[in-house]
């Protein structure tokens, strides 16, 4: 979360003021939202959720996702991401990062199988994927893709946004993302099927609000993970500040970029550096020691930002707790449901897919997250504080 205010107040307000609160009553904050992130995408279709790991279920459902299926996920993003597979009764397969963060087209090439139905980029930390080779890979194969972009709210990739580039795209507005409505979230498409079949994964009664789509096919046993006008208001609200405060943050990064590699450092590989969210500055180093010895140093570099002095924060990512697949419980331990007879891994449908989960599987992304530093922008930093971070920058490396 980065700024909320007087704009979602008064939205809110007015919102409450007419007292419909549901959203199939006549006030339309969630249906302007879907309209306005759509036309915003250019998607065809949205749907709001509760949260970014309903948009993943969803999105999951609406592909077609289910036993006997596998699903390629990076080893680093949260673990929301792989257990949203496993609530579709499908398979997480963990695959490699490499030095952008996000997910080697080489590595998911190696682990493709006759049984791999989606691939799901995750663009974590506002660092777009390699889409390209990522997109080329599943075409080849005839593989879906599912950009998990929760962590990438209004970012980009090589001119195009984020989200709206695979064959679904899955977001979260919770209260740690770019946009937020407390929680909450989004799935979208371009394709009608996979927008229905997801909207009736997450509002069981989705084709009765439509009467034309009283389709005998989607009257399957779904769930409830409804948005409600609230969110939709507090959304409608966020967009009108999305582009400033991600341009500011951009503007940001390249500076401290600069700092950085003047000083000698290496920067992480981006995919997509002027169009992704600008939200994190990354380096990479040759050792883990290094990078260590370089994050202690910057947290002994202070700025003063007028009211307050503070330590700058860098962060390893291999110490982000449940955004590292070896601290994926409930994966490691395959304990995919609430009960042994929902469990993915015992279903008969998955017994082909003969999956083993060790904690040095994805070896190189081990390595790699213990080698990277990464240091948060905020779009609230004043030009003299984005001066003091390059200093501080300069002075650790
Ligand atoms: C990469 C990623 N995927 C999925 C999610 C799940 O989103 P939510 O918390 O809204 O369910 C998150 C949330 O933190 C995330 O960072």
């Amino acid at each position: 979360m980065y700024r909320i205010g007087k704009l979602e107040q008064d939205r809110v307000e007015k919102l409450f003021s007419s007292k419909e609160i549901f959203r199939y009553g006549r006030a339309g904050e969630c249906e302007t939202f879907e309209e306005a992130w759509g036309k915003r995408l250019g998607v065809e279709h949205v749907r709001m959720t509760t949260s970014g790991t309903a948009s993943l279920y969803a999105a999951l459902i609406g592909l077609g996702c289910g036993p006997g299926d596998e699903v390629i996920v990076p080893s680093c993003t949260y673990m929301a991401t792989a257990l949203a597979v496993l609530a579709t009764g499908a398979i997480p397969i963990v695959a490699d990062v490499d030095e952008s963060i996000t997910l080697s087209p080489r590595d998911v090439e190696r682990r493709i199988s006759p049984y791999t139905k989606v691939i799901i980029p995750v663009h974590m930390w506002g660092l777009a994927s390699d889409l390209d080779g990522l997109m080329k890979l599943a075409n080849e194969h005839n593989i879906q893709v599912l950009e998990d972009a929760c962590q990438s709210v209004g970012g980009g990739y090589k001119g195009r946004k984020l989200g709206s580039i695979g064959h679904a795209g899955a977001f979260s507005f919770n209260y740690f993302k770019n946009m937020t409505c407390g929680e909450g979230g989004a799935f979208v498409t371009n394709s009608q099927e996979v927008m229905d079949r997801g909207s009736v994964a997450v509002d069981c009664c989705s084709y009765y609000w439509n009467p034309d789509e009283h389709k005998e096919e989607l009257q399957f046993a779904g769930l409830n993970f409804r948005a409600t006008e609230v969110a939709g208001a507090i959304l409608n609200a966020q967009l009108e500040r999305i582009d400033d405060m991600l341009g500011t943050m951009h503007d940001h990064r390249k500076q401290l970029l600069e700092a950085g590699t003047d000083a000698g450092l290496e920067s992480i590989a981006y995919n997509s550096f002027d169009d992704d969210c600008g939200t994190h500055l990354g380096f990479i180093f040759g050792t883990e020691e290094d990078a260590r010895e370089f994050s202690g140093r910057l947290r002994e570099q202070k700025v003063n930002n007028e009211v307050e002095e503070s330590s700058m924060r860098g962060f390893l990512p291999i110490d982000t707790g449940r955004h590292v697949y070896t601290r994926w419980d409930p994966i490691m331990r395959k304990q995919g449901a609430h009960h042994p007879d929902l469990n993915p891994y015992n279903l008969p449908a998955n017994q082909k897919l003969e999956v083993e989960y060790s904690e040095d599987m994805c070896k190189d992304s081990l390595e790699i997250l213990s080698r990277a530093v990464l240091l948060p922008m905020h779009c609230d930093n004043s030009e003299s504080v984005v001066e003091q971070m390059g200093k501080g920058i300069r002075e650790a490396a």
